[in-house]
């Protein structure tokens, strides 16, 4: 039967490069047994190497720095000036060379079984090898990978798994973190199983009876088997569907045959009456059981969890999911969080995607480059709508290798709806070469995945010359099924009439450039005011979503972005090390700009209004309040006295322009129908008094991997933000448990992510802590000079 173990615990690792540092180093590699040296070798002491549990990323390890150590080539080639920037666009910390060793056990008795291992992310260009063979060589950091090991396992003794991971090379312009950074598994099958990768394939669709409303749907499964006995064998192909409670919901059989060392495949259909739908507001999830039987023997088991759902999109309409119209609400997001970097664990990445939801955001496109797959388990859960992303615009044969172990992975999750082939490819969008390799690439997407349409982030720029006149339809936009736009909003329209039939999305669009809690600009402190006009592109983002409301041909939109990342600290460079695009900083803690979007994006009532009222050397000067609410009218009070009754146009945001300012209290109160329904007040704080700690989850599970994720901040007496506080605060972490990491999302914060000590920023930061194997308590005390220190204590069960 087959097994699935999770080999995330007790690495060993080493930061630096050793032997072999390439799969020829020594000249007996030429022979396939022959790596039983250096960091290879079975008993190679390495007790005095780290002990790491994955997901890792070993650049945080790093120190930031503001150029390459060895800069002597500067001189000789000026042009390598690039090299510097490059650094500095991947946030500073430089990617190395790191080794990972772990003993595995395989009992005797499984001889016979086949053993893949799977990797489901390195960042980059990772050697692995077991025991003294090399397995395999994988580039590219983002895509997963398997390998089959069943001929270089050690039955019944002590196995070694090595890994070299060289984090030098880029494949983005961001931070890209180095190391072992998703998860790793190794999977035993029967020689007759399910194949490793894209082995079943479930499609659906439905109709809608117009008596009773019921979905009755119809599901389509393609099971691809492979034989890995030297002889034929005959098996019966047992499908089940289960609903969402466990509940048997319909079966199928069938037979087959297979040749040894072949493959085959079989297709089923079943139906279901009364579907439950999958969509944003209810995703509905089934299973199919996936059994082999040969000579009445369970022989494999595999789970594929899908949804039923259909969506098409209309040129003139835009998007339809189950025949409702939806507007895509979406956000662009790189992978990377405060005090993890890329070594996001599956908590983080729900509370990441909990917190979008909230926003009201409807749907994640992962730029750029193929996700973690417990993203899109997660989206699948929440109901966000993904756009799943190939890294590069290329039709190499590796290229094409990582867009088809993409859409084999990930081509059952609902909430891919769209594949993206690439993004902004400026020298090559506009070029035949580009339109050919497009096509290409969309046919093979198709031939994977006839259910979803195939886009790229389209830019009109091309690194030196914008395009104007884009009714000469680029060669590669031709090949789309849907067209999507990065920024440059003023010719979509021209465009759309160019290529009336071709629906149209924003895959990027709209970059706040704003520090949280900043409402001055210091170009010193690399702090941005998102309303100084010297620095934002002003009001870009309300004026893009709202032309992407008021016009139902755009699809929707995906804003740049979610959350702020390492790197691309524009507008400043070194030593801002950070990007200030996102609508929230690298912790998640909302800026200004999330409750604009929040307003016109969730269907709750939302009234925020900005700056804080802390201005001791402004009073009685004047201070303009910005206000971001869903009321009809909202009215602001300074100390009790109106400053003024406004309406709130749809999709738009508000200013009261010079309200004097004098410390108190600023009161909002927001209407609806003349009826209040919200109100919202910024009360001038006293002196900075004592720590506040709380969890996002005070009881986390004893499994060596869940996480509380803690925020702090440093309030008055009564318990009131100080919103301009920098105090450094100190964590003391006990029992079970321990610190993962520390973020504040400054984005100028040298200080590393992986110590137990960080300044709030403005006001908070926060401490992420992870559980160990027992049951118990992690006891985390804070404390900071002249604050009251504070104690927290998560439960772990
Ligand atoms: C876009 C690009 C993104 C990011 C962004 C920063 O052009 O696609 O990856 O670099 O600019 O503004």
């Amino acid at each position: 039967m087959r097994t699935k173990e999770l080999l995330d615990s007790n690495w060993r690792f080493y930061n630096a490069d050793l032997s072999p540092k390439t799969t020829t180093e020594r000249w007996a590699g030429s022979k396939g047994g022959a790596f039983d040296f250096g960091a290879t070798k079975i008993d190679f002491d390495d007790t005095k190497w780290k002990t790491v549990n994955l997901p890792h990323d070993f650049t945080l390890e790093g120190n930031y720095k503001r150029v390459n150590e060895d800069f002597s080539y500067k001189n000789e080639i000026p042009a390598m000036e690039a090299i510097d920037s490059r650094l500095v666009l991947a946030g500073s910390l430089e990617g190395s060379v790191g080794w990972y060793r772990k003993k595995i056990n395989v009992a005797k008795e499984d001889k016979g079984k086949r053993f893949y291992i799977y990797f489901d992310g390195v960042y980059r260009d990772s050697t692995v090898y077991l025991n003294h063979f090399f397995v395999g060589n994988h580039q590219s950091g983002f895509t997963g990978f398997y390998y089959d090991v069943t001929d270089f396992i050690n039955y019944g003794k002590e196995s070694l798994l090595a890994v070299r991971v060289d984090a030098t090379g880029h494949e983005l312009w961001a931070y890209e973190g180095g190391g072992i950074y998703r998860h790793v598994w190794l999977v035993k099958v029967d020689p007759l199983h399910i194949k490793p990768l894209g082995g079943v394939f479930v499609t659906s669709t439905f109709e809608k009876s117009i008596s009773s409303g019921k979905a009755n749907a119809k599901i389509e499964i393609h099971t691809a088997i492979d034989n890995k006995y030297d002889a034929k064998v005959n098996f019966r192909l047992v499908t089940k569907i289960i609903d969402s409670t466990g509940n048997n919901v319909s079966e199928i059989e069938s037979f087959g045959e297979v040749d040894g060392w072949d493959d085959t495949a079989i297709h089923q259909e079943i139906s279901i009456e009364d579907a439950k739908l999958w969509s944003i507001d209810q995703p509905n999830l089934y299973k199919v059981i996936s059994i082999i039987i040969q000579e009445d023997k369970e022989v494999d088991r595999y789970e594929t969890t899908f949804g039923i759902r259909n969506m098409n999109f209309d040129s003139d309409k835009g998007f339809f999911l189950n025949g409702e119209a939806i507007k895509i609400k979406g956000v662009c997001c790189h992978q990377n969080h405060a005090g993890v970097g890329i070594a996001i664990t599956d908590r983080i990445n729900e509370f990441r995607l909990q917190k979008l939801k909230e926003m009201g955001c409807n749907a994640y496109r992962c730029s750029h480059n193929p996700p973690t797959p417990e993203v899109l388990d997660i989206c699948d859960r929440l109901g966000i709508l993904v756009m799943d992303e190939n890294r590069i615009l290329s039709s190499s044969k590796e290229n094409i290798e990582q867009l088809e172990s993409l859409i084999l992975r990930d081509r059952n999750h609902p909430s891919v709806f769209i594949w993206a082939i690439g993004n902004e490819e400026g020298s090559l969008q506009q070029t035949e070469e580009g339109g050919r390799i497009a096509r290409t690439l969309r046919s093979i997407t198709r031939k994977l995945d006839p259910t979803r349409p195939v886009t790229a982030a389209i830019v009109f720029w091309d690194g030196v010359n914008k395009f104007e006149d884009v009714t000469t339809v680029f060669p590669t936009t031709k090949e789309l099924d849907v067209m999507g736009f990065n920024y440059h909003e003023h010719l979509w329209e021209r465009y759309h009439q160019a290529m009336p039939d071709q629906p149209t999305i924003g895959t990027e669009t709209y970059s706040s450039m704003w520090t949280r809690g900043c409402y001055e600009t210091d170009e010193d402190k690399c702090e941005v005011f998102g309303y100084d006009a010297k620095f934002k592109r002003l009001n870009e983002g309300e004026k893009q979503w709202k032309f992407t409301a008021e016009n139902p041909w755009v699809s929707g939109t995906f804003i740049w972005t979610g959350f702020d990342y390492r790197g691309e600290p524009a507008p400043f460079t070194w030593p801002a090390i950070g990007s200030q695009f996102g609508v929230m900083d690298t912790c998640g803690f909302p800026k200004d700009n999330y409750y604009y979007f929040k307003a016109w994006w969730s269907s709750e009532d939302v009234l925020h209004l900005c700056p804080h009222w802390n201005w001791p050397d402004k009073v009685g000067k004047p201070i303009d309040v910005y206000c971001y609410s869903n009321c009809d009218e909202i009215e602001i009070f300074v100390n009790g006295k109106s400053k003024g009754k406004k309406v709130m146009e749809k999709n738009w945001y508000l200013i009261w322009s010079g309200v004097e300012y004098e410390p108190g209290e600023l009161l909002a109160i927001g209407t609806k129908k003349g009826k209040t329904v919200c109100e919202y007040k910024a009360i001038t704080t006293g002196a900075a008094y004592k720590i506040e700690l709380s969890a996002d989850r005070e009881i986390i599970k004893a499994d060596g991997v869940d996480v509380s994720i803690i925020t702090v901040k440093v309030v008055d007496e009564k318990g009131r933000v100080i919103p301009t506080a920098d105090n450094l605060i100190k964590f003391n972490i006990e029992g079970n448990g321990k610190l993962l990491g520390v973020g504040n999302g400054n984005p100028m914060s040298h200080e590393s992510d992986l110590m137990n000590v960080r300044r709030v920023f403005k006001g908070l930061c926060q401490l992420i802590v992870q559980a160990d194997n027992n049951p118990g308590e992690i006891i985390i005390t804070a404390s900071s000079e002249q604050l009251l220190s504070v104690k927290l204590v998560v439960k772990i069960i």
